[in-house]
């Protein structure tokens, strides 16, 4: 029996997580749900957008489910707030192509570990009269213990057996400087592994123009989060892009997606990418075989085209495709 936290969020939250709860009903693995409010609607009930309550949850669960949250002005985002409680220092974003799916190429198959605790998102902000100063803050504890973790994936997917390291060192001399040094300096560690680092804007056109070249690619939190999107994009969008926020205690799966505010409410929200984050829920519980199998029928029912939401070109409804996926699952 595994205690699951599941926090929908708001907007297509509530859609992508009903799917989600669907689907693991129908598993021959035993689950205890705890429900914890967080996001926009939260804060206009409770006055908060992360009641502590939630945060308790999160932290006494096994693992974490997140839907998605809009934000709310003047608040602090309850998702980067949940990830500093449980110190999931880790979002990693795996990238990978469809047949069928209109992609930028075929085979694309790349990570992106993005430090998850501070960088630009530390939401440290003040103003000095007319100044506005945006914190941005970079440990070597942070950087060393992100590259390791980048370091460590590329030896578990055995692929191209490199490492990316993605900065703006040449701007950003002393943040992105450490940064960088750090991933050299733990990348002595592994010698079988091969390593670059590159600017940040210039990856913005390779990935485009050569994304067959990466295999892992290890970031700060903001440059992570922008080049992801960017990268799910290359493979038919947010609705096939799934995440998983790893620290030493916790696991926090989620969507790389927000609560869509242009789609919620319809239905038609793609429950794929909240699948798959259940999928690499599974893998960090170590229910490898069930997570394969349900990785294998999202991209059965993608690939075969028959029943798809409108973003990826069919007319299916958010609950439609994720019964088709069960029912690859069987
Ligand atoms: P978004 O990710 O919500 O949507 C971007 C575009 O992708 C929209 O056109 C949307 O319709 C589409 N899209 C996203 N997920 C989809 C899915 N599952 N199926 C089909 N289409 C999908 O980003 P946006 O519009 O910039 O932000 C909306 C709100 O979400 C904002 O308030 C933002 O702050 C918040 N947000 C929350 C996040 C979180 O809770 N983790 C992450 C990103 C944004
Ligand atoms: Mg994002």
């Amino acid at each position: 029996m595994y205690d699951i936290a599941v926090i929908s969020g708001d907007g297509i939250g509530l859609e992508v997580m009903e799917a989600a709860e669907f689907l693991l009903d129908k598993l021959d693995l035993n689950f205890n749900f705890n429900y914890g409010e967080a996001g926009f609607d939260c804060f206009n009930k409770n006055g908060t957008t992360l009641p502590e309550e939630t945060v308790k949850i999160a932290k006494s669960s096994d693992a974490v489910l997140f839907g998605a949250s809009t934000s709310t002005p003047n608040q602090p985002s309850p998702i980067i707030n949940l990830r500093k409680e449980l110190d999931v220092y880790a979002n990693l974003r795996p990238i990978k192509s469809y047949k069928g799916v209109k992609s930028i190429a075929d085979d694309i198959d790349f990570i992106i570990v993005r430090e998850n605790t501070e960088g630009l998102y530390s939401q440290n902000e003040y103003c000095e009269c007319d100044k506005m100063i945006a914190e941005r803050v970079i440990t070597r504890k942070a950087s060393k213990k992100i590259s390791d973790m980048a370091f460590k994936l590329a030896e578990r997917r055995n692929k191209l057996n490199k490492v990316t390291c993605v900065h703006k060192s040449n701007v950003l001399r002393k943040t992105d400087g450490v940064f960088r040094d750090c991933f050299y300096d733990v990348s002595k560690k592994y010698p079988e592994i091969a390593t670059e680092d590159l600017y940040v804007d210039a990856t913005a056109m390779y990935l485009i123009t050569n994304p067959l070249d990466f295999d892992v690619i290890v970031s700060t939190n903001l440059f992570g989060d922008i080049l992801s999107d960017e990268s799910a994009g290359l493979v038919g969008g947010l609705g096939l892009a799934p995440s998983g926020n790893i620290g030493d205690k916790h696991g926090l799966f989620e969507p790389v997606h927000g609560s869509a505010p242009d789609i919620a409410g319809k239905n038609i929200a793609n429950p794929c990418s909240m699948i798959l984050s259940v999928a690499m829920m599974l893998e960090y519980l170590d229910e490898n075989a069930t997570a394969t199998m349900i990785k294998n029928a999202v991209r059965k029912v993608v690939e075969e085209g028959k029943v798809l939401t409108p973003d990826l070109g069919g007319s299916a409804k958010t609950i439609e495709m994720t019964e088709e996926i069960i029912r690859e699952l069987n």
